[in-house]
């Protein structure tokens, strides 16, 4: 009876309390029953997504800052921004999105549907009216047809909208890297130096104890104390952009905030001040600079921060003392393992 229990609680509990879980191969991602994945409905999002009258100044659209040569994210420290302000966190990739439990770097939106109109009404990043917006996809005859098309009749909403562009995103996806075909079977998927990484990755490295499953990710959030960066904190525009959010989400204190709160801003609770959701690592060789804050410029970086166990004061982590060769392989692990096949992005005729 004991020993059952302790399977049951292995299998169930492990993975979900916070000790780790295995990787696996990639899978379809989920489709929501309330938003079915239709062909139509697909172009329709990419379309959109691409469309600058997303934008209340009509310069940007998603794919500004998620472009999809540059892994889906921008290539920048901060994010790129709404004209006169500045972006406060890294544009993450868009990559795999749709196995992401938890959407912002603080976790602050559920799904994608949620989540798509956040960019257009941020004062930072699109600032767009949604009332005009939808005035402006209704004023143009080939996408009322698209939409009736997609959607049985011409109504013209920014939910609609918001639908069309996840059913999109849900088709940006890495799944054929070589640690799938190693994880399926193919023990020679990984080269040799890969491999060493990967035992780096699961083993001496702990990394699978938050990277795991088949996004790399544990859908958690974790106080590593990556440190802030002092040109940021010196930014006026940033400093308002970290207030004007702060003061959003009813963060009392929001006027002198000096730091990014991370997951605390959305739960209140301490043990969540300057915690980050775990990133996925798909395609992680593309989307540098890396942390919410690209405080990284490279994989070398982030590496030495886990090995010198993360940021000062965290209790996450502790140091690694992997040896230079054991942090090349981990490297070669990350920038050869996790990388698809190059992937042919056509981009849409915006009508
Ligand atoms: C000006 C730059 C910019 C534009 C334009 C932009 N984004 Fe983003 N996006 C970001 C940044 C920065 C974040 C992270 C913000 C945070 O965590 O607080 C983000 C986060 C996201 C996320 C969450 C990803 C994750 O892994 O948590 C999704 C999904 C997303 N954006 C989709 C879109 C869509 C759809 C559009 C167009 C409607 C769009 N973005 C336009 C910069 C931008
Ligand atoms: C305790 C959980 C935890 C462990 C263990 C862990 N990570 Fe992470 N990792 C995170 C979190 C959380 C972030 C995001 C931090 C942030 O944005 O400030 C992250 C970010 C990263 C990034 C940056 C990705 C990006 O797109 O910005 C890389 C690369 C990475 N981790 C690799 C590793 C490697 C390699 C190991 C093992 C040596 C490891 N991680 C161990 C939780 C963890």
């Amino acid at each position: 009876m004991r020993r059952l229990l302790w399977i049951v609680i292995s299998v169930i509990c492990l993975p979900a309390c916070g000790f780790g879980g295995s990787l696996e191969p990639f899978k379809e991602v989920p489709i929501p029953k309330s938003n079915p994945q239709t062909p139509e409905k697909v172009e329709l999002g990419r379309k959109l997504f691409f469309d600058r009258r997303l934008s209340g100044d009509g310069t940007t659209n998603c794919g500004t800052c998620h472009d999809p040569e540059q892994g889906y994210s921008d290539g920048l420290e901060l994010s790129l921004n709404y004209p006169t302000t500045r972006n406060w966190r890294n544009s993450p990739t868009l990559i795999n999105v749709g196995f992401q439990k938890f959407l912002f770097h603080d976790g602050r939106a559920a799904s994608l549907e949620d989540q798509a109109l956040f960019p257009m009404m941020s004062a930072y990043e699109m600032n767009q009216n949604l009332d005009f917006m939808e005035e402006e996809i209704r004023s143009v005859p080939e996408y009322v047809s698209e939409f009736t098309k997609v959607f049985g009749d011409d109504d013209i909403t920014r939910e609609r909208v918001a639908m069309a562009i996840a059913a999109f995103e849900r088709t940006i996806v890495s799944g054929d890297a070589p640690l799938d075909r190693f994880l399926r079977g193919d023990k020679d998927a990984l080269s040799p130096d890969a491999l060493k990484g990967y035992e780096v990755f699961t083993g001496k490295g702990k990394c699978t104890e938050c990277h795991f499953g088949v996004n790399l990710a544990d859908d958690r959030f974790h106080a590593l104390n990556v440190p802030e960066n002092p040109e940021h904190l010196k930014d006026p525009r940033i400093a308002a952009t970290r207030r004007f959010v702060a003061k959003v989400y009813h963060f009392e204190d929001f006027r002198t905030l000096a730091e990014d709160p991370g997951r605390f801003l959305i739960t209140k609770e301490q043990k969540d001040w300057k915690a980050f959701r775990t990133p996925t690592l798909r395609e992680v060789a593309a989307t540098a600079p890396y942390m919410h804050n690209g405080i990284y410029a490279t994989l070398d970086e982030t590496i030495e921060f886990f090995d010198m166990g993360g940021g000062k004061g965290n209790t996450v982590l502790k140091p690694l003392q992997l040896t230079a060769e054991e942090k090349r392989q981990l490297k070669v692990f990350l920038e050869h393992g996790l990388t698809g096949a190059p992937k042919a992005f056509t981009y849409p005729k915006i009508p």
